[in-house]
């Protein structure tokens, strides 16, 4: 069995250097490209994920890497590294400070282990699988709100929310008047971490990719929470569809997206 508790110190020390060059160089001219219309990529995110990427290739020459920007080629079998440099990137090239790194590691299709530090507010969350979440060192536990009337949600909406009617709108207006709010901060990754520490009652979000929810559904899970698909299925990084939450209210949660759903599928027939 490979040392999973030397990775994970590697994993973390190098989450939060990227970390501290994302807040770096938060305030200072950094370049803005589009990926698509409203999907933006900053040299920042670049320079965030060569120094991750790098510095697992020495420690760790014969892991895979999967990494949003430049990597995202090398998915493969056996250990792999999960990362996203920057989640968060819209907030990030508008100066709204709520981004975050998030670096999941993947042994035989299990993620054993998940960091994401949040620089601005020096919040540091990992898990590893079977020995709990934390929050710079402190147990991490989900909410005990027990129903969805009295919960606080978050979700996020995907790039191509202007040109697919898959786009989550419907979903959000359900949510939004059988609850007691929702969130759209804009790191998936946080917001994971939030379900985890309790803040957030529940999560869900479409089009998600691997790098955006590896760590987090960990981090959830060790915290107590359930991480499933929209189906109630336990759900892979890989999957595009993710439910998190404390548990107790994610039957009502399933409920309301499987309503949508299904109403959906009426109109189309
Ligand atoms: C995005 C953020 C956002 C979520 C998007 C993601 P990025 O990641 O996590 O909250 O709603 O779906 O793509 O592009 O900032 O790394
Ligand atoms: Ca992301
Ligand atoms: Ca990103």
């Amino acid at each position: 069995m490979p040392d999973i508790n030397d990775f994970a110190r590697i994993g973390m020390e190098v989450t939060a250097e990227a970390g501290r060059l994302l807040l770096e160089r938060f305030h200072t001219e950094f370049t803005i490209s589009h990926k698509g219309t409203v999907n933006l990529v900053t040299d920042v995110d670049l320079a965030a994920e060569e120094l991750i990427v790098s510095t697992i290739r020495k420690a760790f020459p014969d892991h895979c890497i999967l990494a949003e920007e430049r990597h995202s080629q090398n998915r493969g079998k056996g250990i792999v590294w999960v990362i996203d440099p920057l989640d968060g990137t819209t907030n990030y090239a508008h100066g709204y400070p709520v981004f975050s790194v998030s670096i999941g590691l993947e042994i035989e299709g299990e993620v054993e282990w998940g960091a994401v530090f949040d620089p601005t507010r020096n919040e540091l969350f990992s898990a590893r699988r079977g020995f709990g979440a934390t929050c710079n060192g402190i147990p991490l536990g989900v909410s005990q709100t027990p129903s969805l009337g009295a919960s606080l949600l978050a979700t996020g909406f995907p790039y191509d929310i202007q040109t697919d009617s898959r786009n989550n709108l419907d979903n959000f207006c359900a949510f939004a008047v059988r609850t007691q709010g929702i969130r759209r901060a804009g790191s998936a990754a946080i917001d994971l971490c939030y379900v985890a520490a309790g803040r957030f009652d529940g999560f869900w979000e479409l089009k998600l990719n691997p790098w955006d929810c590896a760590a987090g559904s960990l981090i959830v899970k060790e915290a107590g929470g359930t991480v499933t698909n929209f189906s109630g299925r336990p759900a892979s990084i890989y999957e595009r569809e993710i439910v998190a939450s404390n548990g107790l209210i994610h039957a009502e949660m399933l409920d309301v997206l499987t309503k949508i759903r299904d109403s959906k599928s009426e109109i189309r027939d």
